[in-house]
């Protein structure tokens, strides 16, 4: 059989997407990759045990999403896990006691809780920087700092890491980067390409993409890394089941059409609510005034469907989360529909109010999820809902 990352490996992501690793199950040709619901597997004899034993450890269905990720994030290991927060557990795993840890200071609350509530009961130290300044990201650096975690662009205030410079920084320290590559998925950006070594996803957003199942993703390049992730998921048991490996392979045939109409409204979201007079402040890194708009044309080639807003008055939230009829008020992102949450009370309400309030989130901001309706709709729906 052709290696399928050499046969593909000169088609478009947009083709890969699509057509996934193999693309089909080997065994049977079927062009759904088949659900392996299996806890066990039948071994041939002693001396052949067979590729698979145990689905704990691998299952040829999450071997195919793994492979999958892999090839659309131009990596040679990818690792499939039961969330997001599964994922960056994993991560932290790779750690020791007295470890240092360099982490964005605006990223998405759950790593937040994990680190304070978890790992920091382990010994391992965490800095929180503005992963926006090589300077301060420099300086955080001690002498036992394995670690440099960053989300690009974060969640919730959209800002922008260089992850070329922050990889650059570490890698001359023999220091890890991580990139949350969440909100900008492979079509838009590729971190290991830009030097980092570790790429994470909460798979439950776009890559999954319908807001029906969790799962989180990991693709490294450092055999002994996956080595090491490969002992951890077995270990620990946070492998991703059959069936929802399924639905993520599924989503991931659309990943491309998705983020194109995600990214197109929302440019139109985000140009219409910067005119809003009851709209402050809008967070797009589409938007050529973003901070760091010139930085992510070079290291991505998108912006993506996320957008943050700041209303005029504390009021408007509750108007605004009671009055929508087709933009949901609900966690999570990534998905067709068009969701809001309020990040103070809900996907950030485990950092402490300093903190929140220091990065921007305030009991003004709002996130937006902007979904792959029509654009005019959702637009109109936000106008009455601020009217
Ligand atoms: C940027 C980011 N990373 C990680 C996570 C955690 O992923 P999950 O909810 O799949 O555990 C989230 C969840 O919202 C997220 O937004």
């Amino acid at each position: 059989m052709t290696n399928p990352r050499e046969e593909k490996k000169s088609w478009s992501l947009d083709s890969k997407v699509v057509h996934g690793y193999q693309g089909y199950d080997p065994y049977t040709g079927a062009i759904s990759f088949p659900i392996y619901q299996t806890a066990t597997y039948k071994h041939a004899s002693l001396s052949d045990q067979g590729k698979y034993d145990y689905s704990r450890g691998q299952s040829p269905t999450r071997e195919e999403l793994e492979d999958t990720l892999a090839l659309l994030e131009n990596g040679q290991h990818g690792f499939a896990f039961s969330s997001g927060l599964a994922a960056v557990t994993a991560i932290f795993s790779l750690l020791a006691a007295g470890d240092h840890v360099v982490v964005s200071d605006d990223l998405y609350g759950g790593t937040y809780r994990l680190i304070e509530q978890i790992w920091s009961k382990y010994n391992v130290e965490f800095t929180y920087v503005d992963t926006c300044s090589l300077d301060a990201v420099a300086g955080a650096i001690r002498g036992n700092t394995r670690m440099i975690f960053i989300e690009t662009p974060t969640n919730p205030m959209m800002k922008v890491a260089d992850i070329a410079g922050i990889s650059n920084i570490a890698s001359a320290r023999n220091i890890l980067t991580v990139v949350d590559n969440t909100f900008l998925t492979p079509y838009y950006q590729r971190p290991l390409t830009l030097g980092a070594d570790i790429v994470i996803h909460s798979g439950t957003k776009f890559l999954a993409g319908h807001h029906d199942t969790m799962a989180g993703l990991i693709v490294v390049n450092d055999n002994q890394i996956a080595e090491d992730l490969r002992l951890i998921i077995k270990t620990e048991g946070s492998g991703l089941s059959p069936f929802d490996s399924w639905l993520m392979l599924r989503g991931i045939k659309t990943l491309a059409v998705r983020m194109e109409r995600h990214q197109q409204n929302a440019l139109a979201l985000a140009d219409w609510l910067k005119t809003h007079p009851k709209v402050e402040e809008v967070y797009y890194v589409g938007l050529p005034e973003h901070e760091s708009y010139d930085l992510s044309q070079r290291q991505a080639s998108g912006f993506g469907g996320m957008i943050s807003f700041t209303v005029t008055n504390v009021s408007l939230v509750e108007q605004v989360l009671s009055r929508i009829k087709l933009i949901m008020f609900a966690e999570s992102l990534g998905g067709t529909e068009s969701l809001i949450t309020y990040p103070m009370v809900q996907t950030h309400a485990s950092i402490p109010q300093e903190i929140r309030e220091r990065v921007g989130i305030t009991d003004k901001l709002l996130r937006l999820s902007v979904g792959i309706e029509s654009a005019e709709d959702i637009i109109r729906d936000l106008e009455q809902a601020l009217a």
